[in-house]
This record gives C-alpha cells, structure tokens and sequence, in this order.
C-alpha cells in the first residue's frame, strides 16, 4: 500500500512531513515534489533502502542517482577535494535546479554512483523538499518517481500511476512548476560540462562559469556514456513520438501526416502551440490536441510537456507528433532537448 498525505506546497504540514521524514530514516521510499518533477526519495546512506529504490523504478543499477541536500556544507561529508566553482556555484543557484557532479567520499555508496568517482547532489527549492530534508536530517537520493524511460511525473497522480504499490508514501503538493529536471553540470572534468540541460541555462551559467561547455549533441548518440541519464531514448511517452522541426513549416507537415494516418484508422496525439490550434482540423475525431502554450513562452511549456505526454499515452493514442519550441532563450534548450530525447531519432525536417 502507498500512503498519500496532501500537503500545502508553500506551508507543508509539520505531521506530514514528519511521517515522510520518519518512514525516510527506517529506509521506506517516499516521493515528494520538487520545484522540478517529483523525486522519489531514499536513505542516501542505507544501501538496502537505495537497491529497493532501484528496484521500484525498474532503473538499470548503471544508472548513478542525485544526493538531495539542503546546502553544500550538509554535502561536505559526500566530497572529496570539492571543485573550485562549486561554492559560487552553489551560492548563486542553490537551492535550485542545479545539480553538480563532484569527486565522492568512500561514504557515499556505490549503489548511488554505479561505482563512478563521482557523486551528483543538489540542493532543491521547493519548500516541500526544504521541510523534508531538514526534518530527516539525512541526504536523500532521489531519481525523477516514474518507471523507468516513462515521462518524469509532475503531479503526484503521475507517481501513482506508475509506482502505486511499489513504494510506501507519497507527498502530494499539486504540480511542480518547471516541469524538467535539473541541470546536471559535471565538475570533474578539465573544464565544467553541462550533462543535461535544464532551468539553470548555459548562458546563466557562463556568467558564473566563463569556460563552461555543452556536450555536443553526437556524443549522445555514441557508446561511452557520460551521464547514462544522456541515453538518446529516455523521457518518452508509451507511444511513438515524431519531432517537426527546421525552418521551414513543419507545421504543415504535421497537419498532413497527422491527417493522413488519421485516415487510414490511428489515433493520433498533437504536441503544439496555443497558436497552432487555428490550424488544425479541429473536429477530427481521431485527433487528440495538447496545447502546451504559446512558443514564447518556453517556462509554460516546459512545465505542461511531461503531463502532456502522459495525457496522451493515457488516451491510447498509436502515434505522437510534436512540433519543434523556440531553442534560443530559457528553458527552451531543455524543452528542445527533452523532445529530441523523446523522438529517439524520428526527426523530420520540414
Ligand atoms: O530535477 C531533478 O534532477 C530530479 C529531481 C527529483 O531532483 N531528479 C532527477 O533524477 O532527474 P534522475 O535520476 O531522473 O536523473 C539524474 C541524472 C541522470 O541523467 C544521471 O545519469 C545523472 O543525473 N547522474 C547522476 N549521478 C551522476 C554522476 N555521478 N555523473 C554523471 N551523471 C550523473
Ligand atoms: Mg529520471
């Protein structure tokens, strides 16, 4: 049985966040909300509790987890030789969407990093993980609390819908508000590399970091695996997804392959703009429409896309169509990244 205990997400309930913290520190999985997605959380230092939490996820052990701490010092026993940046970092993200990769101590389990040198941790925002972690006065490891390659959950209702059962409770503070997961930038390197984009932007943290790099797209279509979190086909809904993008009118070409397998009998789920919508064919019975809002405005869209791919995975549609979100300004790079990652390849270039 998972507990659910409702929780104001500017005012968390003392009770309830003390249950969660409890049933956290006896080695339970307990999910609950971040300002990114939902985490699902465990005993950072209980390797019985994090091989459980492996286990619920159907998440390959290869795959290294994120330490959630409510400040670099609560990490200080995590590290060895903490990089340079980190302390500029840290004062000028955290608590926030940055995630940062640095060397780990012999305390940190192997079951968190798949036996890496090195160990993620971040300090989150939401006032929900704030009380958590305070209260259990333990780091807590949490992956995104989906089933393994399903869209991240951002609602508590997307936790259940895939952990129902296989895990022991479950914080519900409503929807998250940016919708992607954090911005893992890796500081073991030569210079800083950002692993996987997110809310914290490049050009945020160039400011910071002027030497920082992006992993070019290519190196995660290869073997050696950087983050394994990079693996091309992740954050994907159930049915096949189709990326429009270039500069021509992908949108028409949506439009006509979205009309063409229509007739000939799929169901087929839209990912769009609010102004795309006076282009479709509206009455299309087997046409399932998610607005993710307008293209400017990539914060909206990034926190409705995950909700969106599962609103469409739960209608039964056989295929989705996305259109391609402005790249160049705030989330948009991660909303572009997610899609890509999404469409496994099937990219048309319009
Ligand atoms: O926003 C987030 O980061 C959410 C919330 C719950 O905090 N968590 C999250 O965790 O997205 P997860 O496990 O779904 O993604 C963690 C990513 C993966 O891509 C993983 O490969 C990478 O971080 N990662 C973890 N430890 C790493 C390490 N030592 N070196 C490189 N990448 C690492
Ligand atoms: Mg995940």
């Amino acid at each position: 049985m998972t507990g659910v205990a409702p929780v104001d997400p500017s005012a968390p309930d003392p009770a309830a966040i003390a249950e969660a913290a409890a049933r956290l520190r006896a080695g339970q999985l307990v999910a609950f909300p971040t300002e990114t997605v939902y985490g699902l959380g465990a005993h950072a230092l209980d390797r019985e509790a994090v091989r459980r939490l492996f286990a619920a996820k159907g998440r390959p052990p290869s795959d290294p987890l994120i330490v959630h701490v409510c400040s670099l010092d609560a990490a200080r026993d995590l590290v060895v030789a903490l990089p340079a940046p980190a302390p500029r970092l840290a004062a000028r993200f955290w608590p926030g969407p940055l995630t940062l990769v640095v060397p780990r101590s012999s305390r940190v389990p192997d079951e968190i990093t798949a036996g890496l040198e090195t160990v993620a941790i971040r300090a989150p925002a939401h006032p929900v993980a704030r009380a958590l972690l305070a209260e259990a006065a333990i780091p807590i490891a949490a992956p995104s609390a989906n089933l393994f390659s399903r869209p991240s959950p951002t609602t508590a209702q997307h936790v259940l819908q895939d952990l129902e059962g296989r895990i022991d409770f479950v914080l519900d503070a409503g929807p998250t508000t940016v919708g992607i997961e954090s911005t893992v930038l890796d500081l073991t390197r030569g210079r800083p590399v950002v692993l996987r984009p997110g809310a914290v932007t490049i050009a945020m943290l160039r400011r910071v970091l002027p030497d920082v790099e992006t992993l070019a797209p290519a190196a995660t279509a290869i073997g050696a695996q950087p983050s394994p979190g990079l693996l091309v086909k992740h954050y994907s809904p159930r049915a096949p997804l189709t990326l429009y993008q270039g500069s021509g009118d992908g949108l028409a070409r949506l439009v006509h392959d979205a009309t063409a397998a229509a007739a000939v009998g799929d169901t087929v789920g839209l990912l769009v703009a609010s102004e795309d919508l006076a282009r479709l064919p509206l009455g299309e019975s087997q046409l399932r429409i998610v607005d993710l809002g307008p293209s400017d405005d990539p914060a909206t869209v990034a926190a409705r896309l995950y909700a969106g791919m599962r609103e469409l995975d739960a209608a039964g549609v056989d295929i989705i169509l996305a259109r391609a979100f402005p790249s160049d300004s705030g989330i948009g790079e991660a909303v572009q990244d997610r899609l890509r990652r999404a469409a496994a390849g099937r990219v048309v270039c319009a």
